[in-house]
């Protein structure tokens, strides 16, 4: 079979295994070549949600990376099955653990709800077995539109929305290579606190107490949540809309989890990240625009970074510099994007831009591109014309 890319709006329907594996090899050579740091690494690292964007990019920089971490990654992905050849994250995890076994690096994947009590047992038996039965980093990256309330097992939604406004913005179509007008109305209060239940922090609260009720964290056990706050453009539908509830709560879940490993000397973190083309940024109606600007302006000044540059950065940089938070105590790993040159050149093109000019005044190359590559396009290095074979592909395991 051949593989090509099916779009959907702004939904990848196929993905190619083997470009997968090269945006693997890609992100893996940045992380060798990182420098390593003075401060202490963590050696045993968990990451919820590990097989795209910020999770991967962590797993990878840490695993591969000067800490040369043992890694356990859980994520939610399919493979072939009747409905096609399966999600890019599923070959994501299969390709990295392929990696990691060659460079003798320990790493175990767990495919599974991470809401879900068995996947808690399966994490827990696995930091027994494999990671000598602690972690000493907690990577917390899911991102997704529904959880299961554990009570009644009915799900609560995440809706992308304004708060007491009614928004217009434009949102790219990659299918039709067009920017197409939305026009987003206001939340109910239904949706914003089921978008806080879904996105905020008490998922993440959970986990924490869950590891440490079954004592699986280490003394100076460390763990981070990503979060974005962005600047004035984007705050309509971000910072001041639904998922901006969410990430407040995010923000004061940090208070909770520091009290809660206070015994072990433990430390909460949350890491602001850049505006970044991901399976779920693509999704926030309202934003392309932006990114389209921002992607042009960070390239022209070389300050453009992937999820791979941005966590090389977190670990190896800020993370280790006690001192470098903001007044909130948050890591700023958004602090390049919001650079008044930056937004200043960002906004002029923004207020230029229309659906008839925005391939021109925006990098909708670049975007375009990331966005395939996330799937396994568009790289020099595979060739798309060969047959892939779908027998063989079944047979690889995560
Ligand atoms: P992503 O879609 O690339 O990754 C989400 C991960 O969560 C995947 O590994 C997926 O398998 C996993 N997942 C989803 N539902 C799951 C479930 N039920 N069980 C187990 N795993 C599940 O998303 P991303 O953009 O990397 O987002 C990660 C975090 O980074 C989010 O908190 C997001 O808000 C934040 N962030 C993103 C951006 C951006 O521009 N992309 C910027 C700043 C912060
Ligand atoms: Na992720």
């Amino acid at each position: 079979m051949i593989i090509q890319p099916k779009i959907q709006g702004v939904v990848a329907r196929s993905c190619h295994p083997f470009g997968c594996q090269a945006a693997i090899f890609e992100q893996i050579s940045k992380s060798l070549s990182q420098q390593s740091s003075s401060g202490t690494l963590p050696k045993r690292v968990l990451v919820l949600g590990a097989s795209s964007g910020f999770g991967l990019a962590s797993r990878i920089a840490l695993a591969f990376g000067p800490a040369k971490a043992a890694t356990i990654g859980v994520s939610f992905e399919r493979g072939v099955s009747e409905k096609g050849i399966g999600s890019a994250g599923w070959y994501n995890n299969i390709f990295f653990h392929d990696a990691a076994e060659k460079a003798g690096l320990i790493s175990t994947n767990i495919v599974g709800d991470a809401f879900s009590a068995e996947t808690h047992e399966q994490v827990a038996k696995s930091i027994e077995q494999d990671l000598g039965g602690q972690v000493d980093l907690v990577v917390y990256s899911l991102a997704t539109g529904i959880r299961p309330n554990p009570e009644t097992g009915e799900f609560w939604r995440s809706a992308i929305r304004p708060v007491g406004e009614t928004v217009e913005g434009y949102s790219v179509n990659f299918e039709k290579n067009s920017l197409d007008k939305v026009s987003l109305p206001p939340a109910t209060k239904q949706e914003i606190d089921e978008t806080v239940k879904v996105m905020g922090g008490e998922d993440w609260l959970s986990w924490m107490q869950f590891l440490s009720e079954r004592n699986l964290l280490s003394k100076g056990c460390e763990t981070v949540a990503y979060s974005y706050i962005g600047p004035e453009y984007t705050h309509a539908i971000y910072h001041k809309g639904t998922l901006g509830f969410a990430k407040t709560h995010l923000h004061n879940t940090r208070d909770d989890i520091n009290t809660l490993l206070k015994n072990i000397e433990g430390t909460a973190n949350i890491a602001v990240c850049k505006a970044l083309v991901t399976k779920a940024s693509v999704f926030i109606p309202g934003l392309t625009p932006y990114l389209l600007a921002l992607y042009r302006v960070m390239k022209a000044k070389g300050l453009h970074e992937g999820c791979i540059e941005q966590m090389n950065r977190l670990f190896y940089g800020k993370w280790q510099d006690a001192a470098d938070r903001d007044a909130e105590g948050l890591i700023r790993i958004d602090d390049w994007e919001l650079r008044d040159d930056i937004q200043l050149q960002a906004n002029a093109l923004l207020a230029e831009m229309t659906p008839d000019n925005f391939t021109k005044i925006g990098d909708y190359e670049g975007v375009l591109g990331e966005f395939l590559q996330l799937n396994g396009f568009e790289f020099n290095s595979v060739d798309y014309t060969q047959e892939v074979d779908i027998e063989k592909l079944k047979a690889l395991r995560p």
